[in-house]
């Protein structure tokens, strides 16, 4: 038996709770087969932290996070219960950039695939080639825009947030797109702005080419500009594996990422420190306050994240993909959550299933 894991749970706001309770026995169930020896533990963040504790992430959270070796996280946010509290104090700003910055979580890993039976739901369903769409997105997390200087006139007439990168930031996320491209054999589109721009531009494509040419020689690599990648993700989406990015750029990027799979409720995420292995996994969707408690949300998000989190901090690669794989014999069998239907849709062999009957369908496939 390897060593306990602790895992600190972190369900959260709007559908948080209702997926994550819907994993836990695909959790229980990966972990048993896997030969993990898991501890979970459950804790508040966002609004459901602010009831209890008058904070959206209160030292409760931070000691149990700091006590685990991983977090399984739901979303947080409720946009209409934002004017209670200052942009400082809400979940994005108090609870989400600050676990970032606190576990040292600069790489940020986003896949994206279009499953060849959801092809309908691409918006890019009549390009023949969408069903082969699978890349990943490697975001750095750290840096530039989100974490520099800000300042505001106090005269209201400019406002600059500055766009700094240290180097080992960049080594550190070029060395986790190259360490993954040179196991799945892919090539490695590294993403910038160099034809007009320092930190995000020149600085970032020569440290990523030096990484490329001194560890990673074999591993096919190629420069793009930032906005000519943006159109080539919607033209030629099929001809991406490893996307390597900037904090900024890979924000916006992934989630045209995610627009080409047709669901957001499909895109796992982790987010993890590289040295120590420890992450955070989440889905890519968000808090979904307009469909909470009804039973109705995708919880294949949150499964994919708990597939990531077998690959990412247990190492288990097959436990990683036979998750990966319940999901796909799930959809082939027609199982579909109502954000997997689409409009007009005259498939009889399609079976609606809600929140809990998605994941119990899911888990009857890991045995
Ligand atoms: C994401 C989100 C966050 C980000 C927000 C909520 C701070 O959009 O994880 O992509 O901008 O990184
Ligand atoms: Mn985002």
């Amino acid at each position: 038996m390897k060593i306990s894991t602790r895992i600190a749970v972190l369900p959260g706001d709007g559908i948080g709770p209702e997926i994550m309770a819907a994993c836990m026995p695909i959790l229980t169930r990966s972990a048993e087969h896997g030969g993990h020896k898991l501890s979970t533990k459950n804790g508040l963040i966002g609004w459901a932290a602010h009831d209890v504790y008058g904070d959206v992430m209160p030292e409760e959270t931070w000691q149990l996070c700091q006590e685990s070796d991983a977090i399984l996280f739901g979303a947080v946010g409720l946009p209409k219960r934002d004017p209670e509290l200052k942009s400082e104090m809400r979940p994005e700003k108090r609870a989400l950039l600050p676990l970032r910055k606190k576990f040292n979580l600069g790489c940020n890993i986003r896949p994206v695939k279009v499953y060849p039976n959801l092809t309908d739901l691409s918006p890019l369903k009549n390009n023949r080639l969408v069903g082969g769409v699978d890349l990943t997105f490697f975001r750095e997390l750290l840096g530039g825009d989100y974490f520099g200087e800000r300042r505001l006139d106090p005269d209201g007439q400019w406002a600059e947030d500055v766009c700094h990168y240290d180097r080992n930031l960049i080594v550190n996320i070029a060395r986790a797109a190259f360490g993954r491209a040179q196991i799945t054999k892919e090539k490695v589109t590294s993403i910038d702005k160099a034809n007009v721009l320092g930190a995000t531009g020149t600085f970032w494509r020569g440290i990523v080419q030096e990484i490329h040419d001194t560890e990673f020689p074999f591993v096919a690599l190629e420069h793009q500009f930032v906005d000519a990648f943006n159109l080539f993700l919607f033209t030629k989406p099929t001809s991406f594996q490893i996307v390597l990015t900037s904090n900024l750029q890979g924000d916006v990027l992934s989630d045209g990422g995610a627009g080409l799979s047709g669901s957001m409720g499909l895109l796992p995420s982790a987010s993890l420190d590289t040295e120590t292995g420890f992450g955070l996994y989440e889905p890519s969707g968000g808090s979904a306050p307009d469909i909470a408690g009804q039973n109705l949300a995708n919880p294949i998000a949150m499964i994919l994240s708990i597939a990531l989190m077998f690959r990412y901090s247990l190492k288990d690669e097959e436990t990683a993909v036979k998750i990966e794989k319940a999901v796909e014999t799930t959809l082939q069998q027609g199982y579909r959550t109502v954000d997997l239907i689409p409009e007009n849709s005259t498939n009889e062999n399609l079976v609606t299933v809600g929140t809990v009957g998605m994941a119990v369908q899911v888990l009857s496939h890991l045995n």
